[in-house]
């Protein structure tokens, strides 16, 4: 078997955790596998009795509809829906009517460590404001269906309620991460041409208030079309209001009498419900689109089989919203069920790095959703912080986001799920919308591999592959791939926000003719049939889980007047599972000094967001290179990990590959030295 190693520790493939006590629903791995072939082979009534278990305002006239390319099929055409029927008005009919939906708590903590802010919504009270907001959108604004919208807002709650009330009227939304800079805002503002963009006056990050509405007016002014801007008070700062733009939530709120609402536009199931940016190898941010009636059925059932979702469960996912996870773990798929999901402002190790094991004690989370970098980072804490806490309630545990090493594994498994828990890795991405690889304890629990990600979920036709497209002996590392279309695929006709041919290109033509769907990560398969991935095939960086670009670092990089050219590499960190690291020439008479180092970094923070900002930055006269120009990242990378460099053919000059492994071996020497 070919090694695959994560953070310094080898898989350990062979290992079993059986928990017999676990739930009744433990099978055998070959009874699993064989169920699987039957829905995968069936895939077409697999996704329509799961369909048939939700709500439609009007049936399909077909399941699938095959298009000429996979990227054109259309799911349950014919069908009409709106997610957030789906989230409130279903469960307000009936005995979840005073559920609650939504447990929030602020960041500030009293002098005793407890929250100074929890705010709790039943499903009614969802329902309320989101048609009051609706409402307001719609008479105040005039927000109408196919109009688009940019969110740019903190954890709070008039984040679900803003998505929510957005997809009630058809409006097509893209919430960007507060935690972006103002030009990563506004190159989304300008793509989807939002003519609306709603935000905060700010927030609180470990303590301190950030004042996001300041970088929002920075993307407003340079995207020029934003036509109005929603602000939400969350912390009580002064902000400038621009007259005839800007206006307060409240204030649009408080002429909207009691009974107003909205009905939800009865949309058809493929219609646009977001855009989310995501990165890629090269070029800008791509916008993949999901839809509401496919994405919803693919939340439906994921919330089932891997989370095992109860109406008694309180389900926590420490994500944020602004990325995937937080749209559909938080906000849909939760909601879709009637469950009672959980959602935090903070950080977990502010004030104290007991801060979400005491948020499992106080509301009794019986599931827990998180990710190996925050695993990482809570296990260098030690286990008082965990062992401070009544965690008994808890029953299942998940991460995402990245490969979860094992000893990450184990700690989640001994500690915080006290060996009575199911631990997995959920494998997906923005392109999926949901789950794709991941155990079932919900379906059936079958062993438990520490690191592995199991078995694909059912009706998910996931393999590993060669360069070939035929699939890989067991045990050998080949790429990721979806043989079949799934509900919650990126939208048709187009996927992916303005340009269906890089759509296809990305992600359906690396195997021509065979119609699967690329992932970009590399996987290995075990002799259980369970799918280990070992990270991206492509440039992509997992920095903390987060996915970017190197292209997009690169950009913000050689827009500093000094640097001529630049590559970006990912490094391996043992918290953040990677770290960016820059390699930059620079322009004739400019030379390497701390301070640019510095200025540099800074650069970067302040052009993309904080969570890229280059840990090194090294200076070189050259980068190594194809004949044809293209950057050799993986030379690049290889000589950051330590790693063979591999084939080297097609390298235009050796010299380049030296000098990068001089400038970083010298660094080296002098943080041991340090
Ligand atoms: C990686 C996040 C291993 C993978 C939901 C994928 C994972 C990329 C896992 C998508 C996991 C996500 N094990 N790798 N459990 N989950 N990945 O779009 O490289 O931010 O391609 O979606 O994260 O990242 P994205």
């Amino acid at each position: 078997m070919e090694e695959v190693t994560f953070v310094g520790e080898a898989l350990p493939f062979e290992e079993r955790i059986e928990l017999p006590n676990w739930g009744r629903r433990a099978t055998t791995i070959k009874d699993y596998q064989r169920y699987l072939i039957g829905t995968v082979e069936n895939f077409r009534e697999f996704w329509a009795n799961a369909a048939r278990e939700l709500e439609w305002f009007q049936p399909w006239t077909a399941v699938l509809e095959d298009g000429e390319h996979p990227y054109v099929t259309r799911w349950f055409p014919g069908a009409k829906t709106n997610i957030s029927h789906l989230c409130l008005d279903r469960h307000v009919r009936g005995s979840r009517k005073n559920k609650v939906a939504l447990i929030w708590e602020g960041e500030p903590r009293d002098e005793v460590g407890n929250p100074r802010e929890v705010r709790k919504y039943t499903y009614y009270d969802l329902w309320r404001e989101v048609n009051r907001v609706a409402f307001a959108l719609r008479s105040k604004l005039g927000l109408v269906r196919g109009d688009r919208a940019a969110i740019y807002m903190p954890m709070i709650p008039e984040l679900p309620i803003i998505l929510l009330a957005l997809a009630r009227l058809g409006v097509i939304f893209s919430a960007v991460f507060s935690g972006f800079s103002a030009d990563n805002l506004a190159l989304r503002i300008k793509d989807l041409e939002a003519k609306v963009l709603i935000t905060a006056d700010g927030f609180y990050r470990r303590g301190k208030v950030l004042r996001l509405k300041e970088t929002a007016d920075q993307a407003a002014s340079s995207s020029g079309i934003i036509q109005n801007m929603v602000v939400v008070r969350r912390v009580g700062l002064e902000v400038k209001m621009r007259e005839g733009r800007d206006v307060w939530l409240h204030d649009l709120l408080s002429a909207v009498p009691p009974t107003s609402g909205v009905e939800p536009e009865r949309l058809e199931s493929d219609y646009p419900l977001y855009v989310l940016y995501t990165s890629g190898t090269t070029g800008g941010p791509k916008g993949i689109i999901h839809d509401h009636g496919g994405y919803a059925v693919l939340l439906h059932t994921t919330m089932k089989e891997v989370f095992d979702i109860k109406d008694e469960d309180v389900y926590y996912c420490t994500a944020d919203i602004g990325w995937v996870t937080g749209h559909s773990y938080i906000v849909f798929g939760p909601l879709i069920e009637g469950a009672t999901t959980m959602m935090f402002e903070g950080t977990p190790d502010y004030p104290a790095p007991d801060t979400w094991w005491s948020i499992v004690e106080r509301y009794g989370v019986t599931v827990f959703y998180t990710t190996p970098t925050a695993t990482r980072m809570l296990m260098k804490f030690g286990n008082d912080p965990v062992k401070k806490h009544d965690l008994s309630t808890l029953r299942l545990i998940h991460s995402v986001g990245e490969p979860i090493n094992p000893s990450a594994w184990y700690w989640l498994f001994e500690h915080v799920g006290g060996k009575r828990c199911p631990v997995g890795s959920t494998w997906w991405m923005t392109e999926t919308g949901g789950i794709m690889i991941s155990y079932a304890p919900g379906t059936k629990l079958v062993p438990l591999k520490p690191g592995a990600n199991g078995p694909p979920l059912p009706g998910i036709d996931a393999d590993v592959v060669d360069e070939a497209g035929d699939p890989v002996p067991q045990g050998k590392k080949g790429f990721l791939v979806i043989k079949k279309p799934f509900p919650g695929m990126p939208s048709p006709p187009t996927g992916m926000w303005g340009d269906p041919e890089r759509y296809a290109s990305v992600y359906f033509e690396k195997f021509p003719g065979k119609g699967y769907f690329y992932a970009g990560d590399y996987a290995v398969k075990d002799v259980d049939g369970y799918i280990w991935v070992a990270g991206r095939a492509d440039e992509v960086l997992k920095v903390a889980g987060h996915r970017i670009g190197t292209y997009e670092l690169e950009s913000a990089l050689v827009s500093h007047p000094a640097v001529a050219e630049a590559a970006v590499v990912a490094r391996p960190d043992p918290v953040k599972g990677e770290s960016p690291i820059a390699f930059a020439v620079l322009k004739e008479g400019r030379h390497p000094t701390p301070e640019l180092t510095a200025e540099l970094r800074r650069w970067v923070r302040e052009r993309f967001g904080a969570i890229a900002e280059p840990s090194d930055v090294f200076f070189v006269t050259r980068l190594p290179k194809t004949r044809s120009g293209k950057i050799m990242r993986r030379l690049i990378k290889a000589v950051a990990s330590g790693s063979q460099l591999g084939d080297i053919t097609t390298l235009e000059d050796e010299g380049a590959v030296d000098e990068v492994k001089v400038a970083y071996q010298e660094f080296v020497k002098a943080m041991g030295r340090g």
